[in-house]
């Protein structure tokens, strides 16, 4: 059987991983877990984001995923190191592009939009030490932010407001790089592009991580099919099931950028 790859986040943001991995190997089969029983993730403790990390890691090898990517930088941050000491397969995780971001800068200032969980991460602490580099990081937390995306929303008052509220004090401080720390600000890139200077770079590290899984998969021997029909992502979400359709149904509206998507049926439903 072809290589699986499995992916999860709290809701659709970890599709703009799912997306950039589907351009770059069409025909590699990808399972996809949406946690929208417990999302957002931001707002809980590592605790509880922790624990269902590790249930849709465990129910993704038992489906026969051969790798996983923790598509949600606030997953990775409470429980990546977890998960490779207790899962066998291969792991890649997300977290924000604060490396490349401080490295561009030409101002030597860089924000980096998170969820709360994810701000007050170890991770994210350490990530700012070993890479900083003398450049100034501002870590903006975007409540609610993702929550918009979740529901489909993508552009309009309250997305632009809501990014105007966090991006404008760092933006008059001088900022030239915007790095995003959530799977689900990733929708936003044609909105942020149309909200900010030119001057301004917006880095997301969804199609970075889909190469890095891409070249996981060849060193270990289980390269994704070179050819052949391209695959649906097949995907499932904890919570309301029509919810989910909808907010798919609401983002290919917008114009987001999605895979192809079979959806599966709840685990309870399928009795
Ligand atoms: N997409 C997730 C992330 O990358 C989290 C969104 C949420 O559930 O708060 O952090």
């Amino acid at each position: 059987m072809a290589t699986s790859v499995g992916i999860f986040d709290s809701g659709v943001g970890g599709l703009t991983v799912s997306e950039a991995l589907h351009r770059l190997a069409p025909a590699l089969p990808q399972r996809y877990f949406a946690d929208t029983a417990c999302f957002p993730y931001g707002g809980r403790s590592d605790g509880v984001v922790a624990a269902r990390a590790l249930t849709l890691a465990r129910r993704l090898v038992d489906e026969g995923c051969s790798l996983l990517i923790v598509a949600c930088n606030t997953a990775s941050s409470a429980a990546l190191l977890r998960l490779r000491d207790e899962l066998d397969v291969p792991i890649v995780g997300m977290e924000p592009p604060l490396k490349p971001a401080a490295a561009r800068s030409r101002s030597g200032r860089v924000a980096v939009l998170v969820t709360a969980a994810t701000a007050r991460g170890s991770r994210l602490a350490r990530l700012h030490d070993d890479h900083a580099n003398g450049v100034d990081i501002e870590t903006v937390p975007m409540p609610g932010l993702a929550d918009l995306v979740e529901s489909g929303e993508i552009r309009g008052d309250a997305v632009e407001r809501t990014l105007r509220e966090g991006l404008d004090g760092p933006l008059s401080r001088g900022v030239d790089q915007v790095a995003l720390g959530c799977t689900h600000y990733g929708f936003l890139l044609p909105v942020l592009r149309g909200l900010l200077a030119e001057s301004v770079d917006v880095l997301h590290a969804a199609e970075p991580v889909a190469r890095r899984t891409v070249d996981r998969l060849e060193a270990n021997g289980t390269p994704p099919p070179s050819s052949g029909r391209p695959e649906a992502v097949r995907c499932s979400a904890t919570g309301d099931p029509d919810a989910f359709v909808l907010t798919i149904k609401r983002l290919r509206a917008a114009g987001a950028a999605l895979p192809p998507i079979e959806l599966l049926p709840r685990e309870d439903e399928k009795r």
